[in-house]
C-alpha cells in the first residue's frame, strides 16, 4: 500500500524540511531527486567497510566489491528489461548520450544523412549531435511539435524520409513533461531503416521502462534523478550496436591487452566503455535506489504524481495571473509563468516562502520558438511530494505580485 507519509520518513531531507520555518517544499525533482536513507547507507557502507577498487585487486575484499558492482548490472537490466552486458555505467545521462554520438553515430553517419530530433530536447541531447553533424556532414532536422510541445505520430511520420538514419528524442521533456509514444515512434523509426536513441532522464525515474518491448536501440538515464548519488548514469545499447560502437575514453579496465606498437585489443561491451576507476559508490547507491523504487512500484508512483499534478493544475487554472504551458502532459512537470513577473523573480519569491522550483530555459534553448516564451518556471513532482506541499506552493502563487518580488530585493 502506497502511504506517502510513511515513505517520507525514509528521506532525511524531508524530515528536516518539515521542521523548518517556513516548511521547505522541494519541487525541483526534474533537476535532481532527494535520496532515501537506504541509498545514503549504501554509499557510506562502501566507504566505511570496503573502499577498495574493483576488477583489479587479487584479494577477497576486491573480489567481493567487484561482484557487488557487477550484480548491479543485473539489477539495472531487470529494471529496464535488457541483458546485463547491455548496461554501460557512465557518469550520467549526458555522458551516455555523448558516448552514443561520438562512439556510434560519428562512425556510421555519412554526408547528408539526417539526424532527426525535436526542438524540446535538452542541451545534452542536442549539442553532441551538432558536433557529430559538423564532423560527418550529416544534417539535423527537427520534428514538428504543437504549442504544448507535443509530438504526434502523424507529425513524426511526415518528418521521416529515407535520409533519416538516427532519431534522438527525450521520452519525457524536461521542460514540458510531454510524453513521446515511444513504442510507436520506435516501430516507425525501424521501418524507415533508422535507429532510435532515447533520453530517458525524465522518464526512467517515473514510469516502467521496457527497452526490449519498445525495441529502442539506445537509452540513457541519470542516477541522480532516480534517488541515486550524482556521478552515475546508464547507457543501454543493443549488444550488437555496442559491439560496433567505439569508446571515447580509453584506459585501464577497458582493454584486454596492448603492445608498444600500438596494437590494442579492447574488452567486450560493456567493459570497453568503462575505462578508469568507476563511481563504485554511485553504482552501489543506484542498486539501493532501484530496490527502493521497485518496492513502491511504478503503478503507485505514476498514479500519485499524476494526481498531484492534476490537483495543482486545477487550482492554478483558476488564477488569472498564471499562464500554464503543459496542462495535457502526462507527467509530474508543471510549466508556467506569472504574468508580468520574470521567472527568476517568481522562483526567488517562492524560495522566500520555502518552495524550491527551477526557472529559466531549463537547458532546452530551442523550445522557445514552439512555446513562444524564452523562459518558464518549472515545478516538478516526485512520489514523496504531498497534497499539503502542493497547497503551500499554490497558496504562495495565489498572492504573488511584482511589488512583493521587488520587496525581496530592497
Ligand atoms: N536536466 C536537469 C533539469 O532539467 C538538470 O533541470
Amino acid at each position: 500500500m502506497f502511504e506517502v507519509g510513511k515513505i517520507r520518513q525514509d528521506f532525511p531531507f524531508l524530515m528536516k524540511a518539515e521542521q523548518s520555518v517556513p516548511q521547505l517544499v522541494y519541487l525541483d525533482n526534474a533537476a535532481t531527486t532527494l535520496k532515501p536513507q537506504s541509498v545514503i547507507d549504501a554509499v557510506v557502507r562502501y566507504y566505511t567497510d570496503s573502499s577498495v577498487n574493483i576488477h583489479r585487486g587479487d584479494y577477497a575484499l576486491s573480489y567481493e566489491v567487484s561482484n557487488a558492482y557487477e550484480a548491479v548490472r543485473k539489477t539495472v537490466s531487470k529494471f529496464i528489461q535488457c541483458e546485463p552486458n547491455e548496461v554501460v555505467f557512465t557518469s550520467g545521462a549526458s555522458a551516455a548520450l555523448n558516448l552514443v554520438a561520438y562512439g556510434y553515430a560519428e562512425k556510421v553517419l555519412k554526408p547528408n544523412d539526417v539526424i532527426l530530433m525535436s526542438e524540446a530536447e535538452h542541451a545534452s541531447n542536442v549539442l553532441p549531435w551538432f558536433r557529430v553533424a559538423e564532423k560527418t556532414g550529416a544534417k539535423i532536422e527537427y520534428l514538428p511539435l504543437d504549442e504544448q510541445g507535443v509530438l504526434t505520430v502523424e507529425g513524426f511520420k511526415e518528418a521521416l524520409h529515407d535520409k533519416v538514419k538516427i532519431v534522438t528524442l527525450a521520452h519525457v521533456s524536461n521542460v514540458l513533461g510531454s510524453v513521446v509514444p515511444i513504442k510507436t515512434i520506435t516501430e516507425l523509426t525501424h521501418q524507415n531503416g533508422a535507429i532510435i536513441v532515447v533520453d530517458g532522464a525524465q522518464s526512467v525515474p517515473h514510469t516502467k521502462t521496457l527497452v526490449k518491448d519498445w525495441d529502442v536501440d539506445f537509452l540513457a538515464f541519470a542516477g541522480h534523478k532516480l534517488l541515486s548519488p550524482t556521478g552515475i548514469g546508464v547507457l543501454y545499447g543493443k549488444f550488437n550496436l555496442l559491439q560496433q560502437m567505439d569508446p571515447f575514453l580509453l584506459g585501464g579496465g577497458s582493454n584486454a591487452r596492448f603492445d608498444k606498437h600500438g596494437h590494442v585489443v579492447l574488452k567486450n561491451p560493456p567493459f570497453k566503455f568503462e575505462a578508469g576507476t568507476p563511481a563504485i559508490e554511485g553504482v552501489l547507491g543506484l542498486d539501493a535506489a532501484i530496490q527502493y523504487i521497485e518496492a513502491i512500484g511504478f503503478e503507485s508512483i505514476e498514479k500519485h504524481e499524476l494526481e498531484l499534478k492534476g490537483y495543482t493544475i486545477d487550482k492554478l487554472k483558476q488564477f488569472k495571473h498564471i499562464k500554464l504551458y503543459n496542462e495535457k502532459a502526462q507527467s509530474g512537470i508543471i510549466a508556467f509563468n506569472v504574468k508580468g513577473i520574470p521567472t527568476q523573480d517568481v522562483a526567488a519569491y517562492l524560495s522566500s516562502l520555502g518552495v524550491m522550483v527551477r526557472a529559466g530555459n531549463h537547458c532546452a534553448k530551442l523550445l522557445s520558438e514552439i512555446i513562444h516564451t524564452q523562459e518558464t518556471v518549472r515545478a516538478s513532482i516526485n512520489f514523496y511530494n504531498t497534497k499539503a506541499e502542493m497547497d503551500i506552493f499554490i497558496d504562495a502563487l495565489k498572492d504573488i505580485t511584482l511589488e512583493k518580488c521587488i520587496d525581496l530585493i530592497f
